[in-house]
């Protein structure tokens, strides 16, 4: 396939993800080709005076007006500015351009020259609907535009896929181009959503930048782990997909319409430290494969957050999740739950400890250190499991001031969920449970809602159906009670 077809291909592809028209109507329509769309798919070549036609076709359909959506106006607060390292995954941008604009959110493009070598501008401004910026020494866009104005119009920065390079530049106050220029002159939140290969993102050198960032407040999303382009290689990594993306954008823009439910001086819960766990936990087999389960640890994040808006200094200690760090909270980020075991205790003692995580009962009792290879009578390993350490059990069994005075665990189960509970809250030495069921038709596992019961010593409490958000400001509004009573109580 020649470079003149690739190009192409890539701007129709845009194209036909914005408009949603079919690729035969559009071949149809561009060339009077049904089949054009497919053919450059199988990778077949087209002529320049075909690749002229196609474009015009596309020009004149991006400068139709746009249609508004019915979500347009459900947010307040809705201009991006998506800052574009170079990388495989910057085509997935296109996608995003797109679902953000179908909710409203209007996107500014900055691409760094490492991005155009992967996508073209020309195709990226067809989906934005606007220029797309790529150079600092650019005297126009420097006369129109201005990167301390780019900055400023916008409610918030995303940097996706953000190379282990700009994660770097980032991290050391680089100014020498326009994506990090931009980025140093911002006074807006920044999201930053990381792709590389796993070594990369594993080297000391990219935790220590990460780490930076996240010290100065960078809201971090990702990456996700699976396959990568290169073959052979997996692991943490890939760009996160983009819905999970577009769900951390439009939470980050709703927490700054609403002015970051503000962490109250004086509220309830200040001068306290509250300590949750959330998410799921990784065990490994091999350095490759993992024990896992279906948590997202939407509920942990937004009681962590919960708690900070009510005065708390909060730790949420988390497994693998692709949510981006609460606004106020610091995060302890582990993959196994012996790490998890380890980093709580680390943070106690805590004034309420909630044990939200979906931690993993047993892992492999001897990981292998190199990924297990099938054998050649194509017999099966076999993997022993011991059993994981129980968080919530140690600490809710543990003696004053390392147990907190109030111990929150959860329990999910798919049956018998109120009867287990109650079991589960004196085995645990928990003083509450947040029960809830989730057999597979529920949809809570991952879902944005939640039923729950809290069990408590002296009876139980159902609570209807909520969305994760409010269930976490009742639990936290309750548990607040509960301390200021407990530490009334003589
Ligand atoms: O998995 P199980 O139903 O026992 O989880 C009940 C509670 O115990 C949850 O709060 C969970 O976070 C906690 N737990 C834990 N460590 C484990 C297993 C569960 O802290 N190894």
């Amino acid at each position: 396939m020649t470079t003149t077809a690739q190009l192409l291909l890539a701007e129709i592809e845009a194209h036909l993800a914005r408009t949603g028209e079919t690729a035969t109507k559009f071949g149809l329509a561009s060339v009077r080709d049904g089949h054009l769309v497919s053919r450059l798919r199988k990778g077949e070549s087209v002529t320049l005076k075909t690749a002229d036609k196609v474009r015009a076709y596309m020009r004149t359909v991006a400068e139709a007006p746009a249609s508004k959506t019915p979500e347009a106006s459900a947010l307040p607060f809705r201009r991006i500015l998506l800052v574009m390292g170079g990388g495989i995954a910057a085509y997935k941008c296109l996608d995003l351009i797109r679902r953000l604009r179908e909710r409203g959110i209007a996107t500014r493009v900055v691409m760094t020259s490492a991005a155009q070598r992967f996508v073209t501008p020309l195709s990226v401004g067809a989906l934005s609907n606007e220029r797309v910026l790529t150079d600092l020494f650019d005297l126009n866009d420097e006369q129109e535009i201005g990167h301390i104005r780019l900055s400023r119009e916008a409610d918030l920065l995303v940097v996706a896929p953000a190379t282990a390079d700009l994660i770097a530049r980032m991290a050391h106050g680089h100014a020498n181009d326009l994506a990090t220029a931009v980025l140093l002159a911002s006074d807006k939140p920044i999201l930053v959503a990381p792709a590389m290969n796993p070594r990369m993102w594993h080297h000391p050198a990219t935790q220590r930048n990460v780490a930076h960032l996240k010290a100065d407040g960078v809201h971090m999303i990702g990456p996700a782990v699976g396959e990568m382009a290169e073959r052979g290689e997996a692991g943490a990594g890939r760009l996160v997909e983009v819905p999970d993306l577009v769900t951390a954008i439009v939470d980050l823009l709703a927490v700054r319409a609403e002015t970051a439910t503000p962490a109250k001086a004086n509220g309830p819960l200040s001068g306290r430290h509250v300590l949750v766990t959330s998410g799921p936990t990784h065990e490994p087999i091999d350095p490759v494969r993992y024990i896992a389960n279906r948590s997202s640890g939407k509920q942990g994040s937004a009681i962590a957050a919960e708690a900070a808006a009510l005065g708390a200094r909060v730790t949420l200690v988390s497994g693998p999740t692709n949510l981006p760090d609460p606004p106020g909270v610091q995060v302890v980020r582990v993959e196994t739950a012996r790490e998890m075991l380890a980093a709580v205790e680390q943070a106690l003692p805590a004034d309420i400890g909630i044990f939200a995580a979906a931690v993993a009962d047993w892992r492999v009792a001897t990981a292998a250190d190199q990924k297990i290879k099938k054998t050649a009578k194509g017999q099966a390993p076999r993997l022993e499991l011991i059993e994981n350490p129980d968080i919530l059990k140690s600490i809710g069994h543990a003696a004053a001031p390392k147990r907190p005075p109030l111990v929150i665990g959860f329990a999910a189960e798919t049956h018998d969920v109120i009867a287990y509970a109650q079991k589960k809250r004196t085995s645990k030495a928990a003083d509450w449970i947040v029960a809830n069921d989730v057999s597979p038709e529920t949809g809570i596992m991952g879902g944005d809602r939640n039923t729950v019961h809290i069990v408590m010593p002296d009876g139980v409490e159902s609570w209807p159906d909520l969305d994760k958000q409010d269930v976490a400001r009742r639990l936290m509004a309750r548990a607040a009670d509960a301390l200021a009573q407990i530490q009334l109580a003589p």
